[in-house]
């Protein structure tokens, strides 16, 4: 029998970390995807804010709301149970006060059950952080590209690639592990600053686009299956091209239902021995 799956907790991520064992993870933000995932024995899941562009189709993250992530997180959670599940704080659910901030990160865990939650920016958001760990839920920090302040940041651009910006990375991870944080995320950083943040923090640190020394690799999962045809980070490398594989899928479909392939007489349900001659007879009847 095929042994069930152990949900990880937060204090084997950081042991994992002290072994030098590598966490996989993923977004997800709906059932199926999550099932799968569970099934393919993936550490961990976040429901990303980018389910405003991979499964809203807006230009990016910015319209993304609480109800929509919270949404997404109870299908994910219901299809996962054995996985640890992160909710992503959306655009304006912690930035105005630390009230907002620790009554929406506490919906991820009331209502979807969530292990985590995970929110954008460094030294500015210490205080939200310091808030949200203070009501007793684990975060994740989110530095280096911040999607959510792009238009800031002069767009989706890797950030740490000069002595000041590395400098204000590497300031922002300290600032975030001392205000209390329990995972990192850094994403789009060169190699070196993702390699020298993973060996000076104690806490995990994982990366999107931060090279191959951080403790854990976090993809897209609309990404890595080939889903998101918008554009493609330099960062992503596509396991499977679903888009090409789903369209061809409907184009035969479509074929077989114009050249009458489909349905075949499998494909339908049989009338009760007997019944039809009667059902013929009775409409004649009644005709
Ligand atoms: O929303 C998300 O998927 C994210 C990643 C870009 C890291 O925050």
């Amino acid at each position: 029998m095929a042994e069930k799956k152990q949900k990880k907790m937060i204090y084997e991520f950081h042991e994992m970390k002290r072994k030098q064992e590598k966490v996989v993870w993923i977004t997800a933000y709906d059932f199926p995807t999550a099932r799968f995932a569970e099934q393919a024995g993936v550490d961990m899941l976040l429901v990303g804010d980018s389910l405003g562009m991979c499964v809203y189709g807006y230009k990016g993250t910015v319209p993304v709301t609480m109800d929509q992530c919270i949404a997404h997180a109870e299908a994910v959670r219901r299809a996962a149970p054995s996985t640890f599940v992160m909710g992503d704080m959306p655009f304006l659910s912690y930035q105005a006060c630390t009230a907002d901030a620790v009554r929406n990160a506490g919906r991820f865990l009331k209502e979807a059950d969530c292990d985590a939650i995970k929110l954008e920016g460094g030294s500015r958001v210490v205080p939200q952080v310091r808030a949200i760990v203070d009501a007793g839920i684990v975060v994740c920090g989110h530095i280096g590209l911040t999607p959510q302040s792009s238009g800031q940041l002069g767009g989706h651009k890797a950030q740490g690639r000069t002595v000041e910006s590395a400098r204000a990375v590497i300031e922002d991870a300290q600032a975030l592990q001392s205000a209390g944080i329990q995972l990192l995320l850094l994403e789009a950083v060169p190699p070196e600053v993702g390699r020298y943040i993973t060996e000076l923090l104690t806490i995990p640190v994982y990366g999107i686009g931060a090279g191959m020394h951080t403790d854990g690799q976090l993809l897209i999962v609309s990404d890595l299956i080939g889903q998101f045809q918008a554009f493609t980070p330099k960062f992503v490398k596509k396991y499977e091209n679903i888009a090409e594989k789903t369209i061809n899928a409907f184009k035969d479909y479509a074929d077989e239902v114009h050249n009458g392939a489909f349905p075949k007489p499998e494909h339908t349900y049989k009338m009760v021995e007997g019944e039809l001659p009667k059902l013929l007879k009775q409409m004649e009847d009644k005709a």
